[in-house]
């Protein structure tokens, strides 16, 4: 049973005052309570909710009505001008009277002190409920993501699929801002369900730690790109990789998803989470390897700030 009416809460008159303040460790019995049923299989807050309490770089912000946490937010500062918002809960009971709406704009205005010009943040393409909310707090949607999986890791033979050397990452790079994927992509690379700008230093990094595929044509141009990780090995605790960005036609993706399954074979990693912006050459390729779609897609919305 909601503890107030929702009927009455949205009258003018009985409409409650909704303040937002910077998380406690107090809060965690109260949030975790009703975050239990947000998805069929229950909620990721509590397994994050103490890091993301003691981040440096970043702020989790809660709501409360008459003293009581009713919904909750976070924030992660990315990069000096660019954030990341996730996490937006409102206790059921709550819902459709503007929790959700305070706490965006509370972090938008935290971001906005810090320095940050860009907020993004990730939906599911059937979560209805926040896109309407996104849609009225002015967000945009830029670009739109599938994730799919394969646990075939077999064997393969790749034919023009190598590791990126560190003296090829300026031609990837002028690759990559010639790229239509890129564009469509919005320049984003994922960790997990988290996505980044691809900078030129991101680029750096995936090269020096041997995470950067290439494709190169018959001239020798670098005409494909998949970035790697693993961090799924330690949030997720699996023996898995993910892709990170994929970008290439249909044969170059081919043929750099075979060169990742013969490593992944060779390492014995069981399963392959292959992240990518949703383009047709990319996911006919993936699915001719035998990655999986899940069903629904994700989308990346950005409010400039
Ligand atoms: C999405 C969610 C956070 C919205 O929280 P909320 O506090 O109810 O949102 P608000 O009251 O601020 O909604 C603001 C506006 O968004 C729109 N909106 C919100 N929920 C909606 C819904 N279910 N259907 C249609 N429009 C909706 C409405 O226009 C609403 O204004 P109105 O009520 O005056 O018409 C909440 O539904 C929730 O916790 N869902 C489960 C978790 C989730 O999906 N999180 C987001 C992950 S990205």
């Amino acid at each position: 049973m909601p503890r107030f009416s929702i009927a009455a809460m949205k009258s003018r008159k009985a409409k409650p005052k909704i303040y937002v303040r910077k998380a406690r460790s107090s809060d965690r019995e109260a949030v975790f309570k009703f975050c239990e049923k947000t998805w069929s299989w229950g909620d990721y807050i509590p397994r994050v909710w103490d890091r993301w309490l003691k981040a440096k770089n970043g702020r989790a912000l809660v709501a409360t009505i008459n003293g009581l946490p009713i919904g909750i937010c976070q924030l992660g500062i990315d990069k000096p001008y660019e954030v990341w918002l996730r996490g937006a809960r409102t206790d059921p009971d709550y819902r459709r009277i503007g929790v959700a709406t305070a706490i965006t704009k509370k972090c938008l205005e935290y971001a906005k002190r810090k320095g940050a010009k860009v907020a993004r943040l990730v939906t599911e393409s059937d979560n209805l409920a926040a896109q309407a909310v996104l849609q009225k707090l002015g967000f945009k949607p830029i670009a739109e993501f599938v994730e799919m999986v394969t646990e075939n890791i077999t064997e393969e033979k790749s034919r023009n699929s190598r590791w990126v050397e560190k003296n090829e990452t300026e031609a990837t790079w002028k690759f990559l801002h010639t790229s239509e994927t890129h564009r469509k992509a919005a320049g984003l690379y994922t960790i997990l369900f988290h996505w980044f700008s691809l900078e030129k230093q991101d680029l750096k990094r995936f090269v020096k730690r041997q995470k950067a595929i290439l494709h190169e044509n018959e001239k020798g141009e670098v005409n494909g790109l998949t970035l790697i990780d693993e961090t799924t090995v330690r949030e997720w605790r699996e023996n898995t990789v993910q892709t990170c960005y994929i970008d290439g036609g249909y044969d170059a993706t081919l043929d750099m998803i075979k060169f990742l399954k013969n490593h992944c074979w060779g390492l014995g990693v069981k399963k392959i989470y292959g992240f990518t912006c949703n383009r047709k050459p990319i996911t006919r390729a993936l699915e001719e390897l035998g990655f999986k779609p899940t069903d629904s897609t994700e989308i990346v919305y950005e409010k400039r700030i």
